[in-house]
């Protein structure tokens, strides 16, 4: 539980720094009217707190923190490490990122930091301690919230110090510099180590930087972030050990790996913005909701910031449109969220942020936005008997930063897809219905059903045990291209692609054969093009799966099978009749591999025969269009994002927030929701 507040918490970032003092009087009353429970004050309001280095001034937030505690509003406390002042860089240069090119970011903006500066870090460490011996015992107090979106908008420097840092880094890591030579392959165009002052960080090269140096330069960046927030941790734990520590996270942020960041906080948070003009945004949240409860192991987490209506940051903000605030607050809800909060609780009258929707507008309690913040507030009330219950889904999605990494690290055969393969594969599951749990390679998974492992290019070293121990227990293994090209130490997987998934899958990939539409560059081919108009080449292929034909977008590989059942085979110049999905039982389970890219039907035919093999189904099967289900504890949520009423039947129950029964079934109003109370499944 965050503070004692017994519901589901709304609220927002609170900067009552921008205005006068007078201003807390009326944010005060207007939080009451919404029914605010918890706000989050100083983010980045480290010049107002230290104005001069060395010098603190906590008047401000005293009151601030007076105020909240006498009005029964609970604090999320930020740290405010995430933006230095001016006088930072101006006195301390050390302290400010450097490009990849050399370019020294400067102060102006935020988050202005170089994260290995050790001046920054004691500046830090100095900051928190005050903090935390000021305000760690107010009554307001509720949760620490540390620095803000690490990595948002820096997530490396190439400064001497990073550089010098990088290098101790790699000792450590290597213990030698002959396996750091082994792993990173030198003997490649001439690049033997002699010593370790030789490394430089994959600034701008000639041409193509070594992959594994790529790769070991993002786990220090990540590694460089992540030392400064275990260090504000660490003083916090020791300050205050019984007030739960947050720092919001962003989703599936490719830069830092939350598996780890998830270990180190007590309560997983995170800020999303979906876009309200695309109609995909309800799957944008419900994979960052299934992302954050899975980071939490299956712990609700908190809805740290999404915003009342606009964005100010998009080519074009558009405000979320009647009832969207509420549903999408509901269906953070729905998939483990115990707290909803905003950016922020009052819109900006200056700076970057000022046309960033608030909770207050500029134009106040007249604004359109205001019913729907206090409707939001009014809905979230009802709902204090789910916190704390949890969301139990039957299908899974392997997920691994690292595997990320190392896909955007390597020069081909793939562009950059780690991230979109997961989310796709998600954004199937949950048009069909399901909430979806994202796991580790290394996790145990033998409670699933189904557990999809999109392109792990990096990482079957650690996921083939737990993989074959689920497909044994039962689970329908889906295992998909591009995966097991590499070792855990980077190298390339001799013998075949799926190295140690081999003897799960029954396949080995002996050729990798990406397709496209004709040539990536150039004019198109005319009628007068004599030779080159009658060159064959391998365009984009077909699965023939049982007469079915399934499109294969840009990929092909061809496999030997060792000992699975093909299912399915390509047809297409160069591919024709070799398997495209291949099968096999294991113990009580199977496991599937997949040579194609399936596009969106042939993900949904796929999860429907799997569907058909093992009867699974999702919370509400054949739910009405628009609607997402979510069974959470002993509550169903059905959330209609179409503009239409629809009818759910077979629910029975009774809706929290109206208090109405339901018998056998229940209309939803177009972009609404109904929680309803059904007693267990
Ligand atoms: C991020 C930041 C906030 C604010 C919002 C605007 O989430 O944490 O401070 O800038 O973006 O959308």
């Amino acid at each position: 539980m965050i503070g004692t507040y017994p519901g589901i918490h709304f609220g927002a970032d609170y900067n009552p720094d921008q205005w006068p003092s007078s201003i807390l009087d009326e944010d005060i009353a207007l939080m009451k009217e919404a029914g605010v429970t918890m706000v989050t004050p100083a983010v980045f309001s480290w010049a107002r707190l230290e104005p001069a280095e060395g010098v603190f001034d906590f008047a401000w937030l005293d009151e601030v923190m007076d105020r909240l505690a006498a009005a029964g509003i609970a604090v999320d406390l930020a740290t405010a490490t995430a933006s230095p002042p001016p006088w930072m860089g101006h006195r301390h240069p050390d302290t400010l990122p450097v490009t990849a090119e050399g370019t020294t970011l400067l102060w102006g903006s935020r988050q202005q930091y170089n994260p290995s500066s050790a001046t920054f870090r004691a500046a830090c460490a100095r900051l928190v301690t005050a903090m935390a011996e000021r305000y760690g015992h107010h009554p307001a107090l509720a949760m620490w919230h540390v620095g803000n979106e690490y990595a948002c908008h820096i997530t490396e420097s190439f400064d001497p110090e990073s550089r010098a840092a990088f290098r101790v880094w790699l000792e450590q890591r290597y213990g030698s510099l002959d396996e750091l030579n082994r792993v990173w392959g030198t003997s490649f165009w001439s690049q033997h180590y002699g010593s370790w002052e030789e490394i430089m960080p994959p600034a701008p090269l000639p041409t193509f930087a070594n992959p594994a140096h790529t790769l070991d330069w993002r786990r220090f960046s990540a590694d460089a972030l992540f030392t400064c927030f275990a260090n504000e941790v660490r003083i916090l734990r020791e300050a205050t050990p019984d007030i739960p520590i947050t720092t919001n996270f962003m989703g599936m942020l490719p830069w830092l790996d939350y598996w780890k960041w998830a270990e180190l906080v007590d309560v997983v948070s995170n800020d999303t913005y979906p876009d309200p003009s695309d109609p995909r945004a309800a799957r944008a949240l419900a994979l960052e909701a299934d992302l954050m409860r899975s980071l939490g192991k299956g712990r609700p987490f908190v809805q740290m910031e999404q915003t009342s209506s606009a964005v100010q940051w998009r080519p074009r903000n558009a405000p979320k449109r009647p009832g969207q605030f509420a549903l999408w607050s509901l269906e953070l809800v729905a998939r483990g969220a115990d707290a909803i909060c905003q950016f922020q609780w009052r819109q900006s009258e200056a700076g970057s942020e000022m046309f960033h929707s608030g909770m207050v507008s500029h134009a106040g309690r007249e604004s359109a936005v205001w019913p729907e913040v206090v409707h939001t507030g009014d809905l979230l009330a009802t709902l204090g008997e789910v916190r704390g219950s949890r969301v139990r889904s039957r299908t899974a999605i392997v997920w691994d930063w690292e595997n990320a990494w190392a896909i955007a690290a390597a020069i081909g055969p793939v562009v950059g897809d780690g991230f979109a393969a997961a989310a796709r594969w998600h954004a199937t599951l949950f048009e069909r219905g399901y909430a979806v749990d994202f796991v580790r390679v290394d996790a145990d998974m033998s409670g699933y059903d189904l557990v999809i492992v999109p392109s792990l290019f990096l990482g079957a070293d650690r996921a083939a045990g737990p993989l074959a121990a689920a497909a044994d227990a039962g689970a329908t293994v889906v295992v998909t291209h591009g995966s097991g090209y590499l070792r855990d130490d980077g190298h390339a997987y001799p013998g075949g692609y799926l190295g140690p998934l081999a003897e799960l899958l029954g396949v080995r990939v002996l050729d990798i054969m990406p397709r496209g539409d004709g040539p990536v560059e150039g004019e198109a081919i005319g009628t007068t093009a004599r030779i080159s108009g009658a060159v064959t080449t391998r365009d984009t292929c077909t699965v023939d799966w049982d007469g079915r034909e399934l499109r294969s977008e840009w990929w092909a590989e061809r496999v030997a099978v060792d000992a699975a059942d093909v299912l399915a085979h390509f047809r297409g110049v160069d591919v024709d009749g070799l398997p495209a999905i291949t099968r096999r039982s294991v113990g009580k389970g199977e496991a599937w591999y997949l040579a194609a890219e399936l596009d969106a039907d042939g993900r949904d035919d796929l999860v429907a025969e799997v569907e058909r093999r093992i009867g699974l189904a999702p919370d509400l099967p054949a739910a009405p269009a628009g609607i997402e289900a979510v069974r959470r504890g002993d509550h169903l949520f059905l959330l209609n994002h179409s503009d239409r009423t629809r009818t759910v039947d077979g629910v029975t129950g009774t809706d929290l927030l109206t208090g109405a029964g339901i018998t056998g079934g229940v209309e939803v109003a177009p972009r609404s929701g109904v929680v309803v109370r059904t007693g267990g499944e």
